[in-house]
């Protein structure tokens, strides 16, 4: 009885130092939405914008493990329980590495994006409840260090636990995953005014079906193409080449494939490059896409033509605008 009075105390002490490193017991963060692929590097490329996002309100409890008491947004398609949401699953591996499986935390998921949408909505939360335990810990080492944990999250989402929408939304930016094995994440360079228009076609495109279909095996003269367009578009970030950026932005590996789970897709893309985008694609597994434009009319203008067109065929749409978000996850409160 003694020592478990003891072990609760220390408990306590232990919880107390961690609110005392935040300054609260709990805390509220947004993490970004992201854009992934950038059409020609799949799988290694993306980069996170300003909005949509998610938010995660985590709090300490006093008793050890964690629960999910509340998620809005989801339209019930989410679950709560611990074991099986990306969110927990991914800070429990976080709290097993560090040790700390004696904190007890509750969290609550407010969605403010679009599920099954391709703009990396299971990363979003992902990464905002990394981030909220890691701020609330007092945990300063380097937020890319997380990057293994969230990566835990996407291989439950779809199966695969790919980066190129976590490491955005993690590091912000513009992210190039090298490689994958050993984990060699760089943040690149951008034009500051480059903007990018998003439409989310309404209909429901799963990531793990869309990789389903992809061919898993190409030709030399395909892969050269799409080598040469990765290391263009990546040169076009250094040089700050909006033109090399734009015709560089080209896939013929994934989009050809892809292309048919979003509706109109070849007629969109002719109406966003009419209306003056630098480039045009899907984004991350779809059915999102995106454009990049020189400024935010132009960007506003493509999302106007685009959601027209997607009304006429009777499919309704969100659209964002924003530049590249270099933050990445930030405390809200
Ligand atoms: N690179 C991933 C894919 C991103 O295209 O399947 C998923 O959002």
């Amino acid at each position: 009885m003694e020592q478990e009075i003891q072990q609760g105390t220390s408990f306590i002490q232990n919880q107390t130092s961690a609110f005392r490193k935040h300054g609260s017991d709990s805390i509220q963060v947004f993490a970004p939405a992201t854009v992934a692929n950038v059409v020609c590097g799949f799988d290694v490329l993306g980069f996170a914008v300003n909005e949509p996002g998610d938010e995660v309100i985590m709090r300490l409890t006093d008793k050890p493990g964690i629960t999910i008491s509340k998620i809005t947004g989801d339209d019930g398609r989410l679950p709560l329980h611990p074991a099986k949401n990306t969110v927990s699953v991914s800070v429990q591996h976080y709290l097993e590495s560090i040790g700390r499986t004696d904190i007890g935390l509750d969290i609550e998921l407010h969605k403010k994006m679009p599920i099954g949408s391709g703009l990396g909505s299971s990363s979003a939360s992902t990464v905002a409840g990394l981030f909220a335990v890691k701020t609330l810990l007092g945990d300063e080492t380097d937020v890319a260090k997380l990057l293994p944990f969230a990566m835990k999250g996407e291989e439950m989402a779809c199966g695969n636990g790919h980066a190129d929408n976590v490491a955005p939304a993690l590091m912000g930016g513009f992210v190039l995953i090298r490689s994958y094995d050993p984990l060699d994440v760089i943040r690149l360079p951008h034009p500051k005014d480059l903007y990018c228009a998003v439409v989310f076609p309404e209909v429901d495109v799963p990531t793990r079906e869309a990789r389903q279909i992809i061919r898993k095996q190409i030709n030399m003269k395909d892969a050269v193409t799409q080598w040469g367009n990765i290391a263009g578009l990546v040169s076009g970030l250094f040089m700050q080449d909006i033109d090399l950026i734009g015709r560089s932005m080209q896939d013929v590996l994934v989009e050809p494939v892809r292309s048919i789970l979003i509706p109109d897709f070849y007629k969109l893309r002719e109406l966003a490059m009419e209306a003056g985008a630098v480039s045009f694609g899907i984004s991350g597994s779809g059915p999102s896409v995106f454009a990049f434009a020189r400024n935010e009319e132009i960007a506003r203008q493509i999302t106007q033509k685009l959601q027209q067109h997607l009304t006429g065929l009777k499919i309704g749409s969100q659209a964002y605008v924003s530049t590249i978000n270099d933050t990445g996850p930030r405390v809200i409160g």
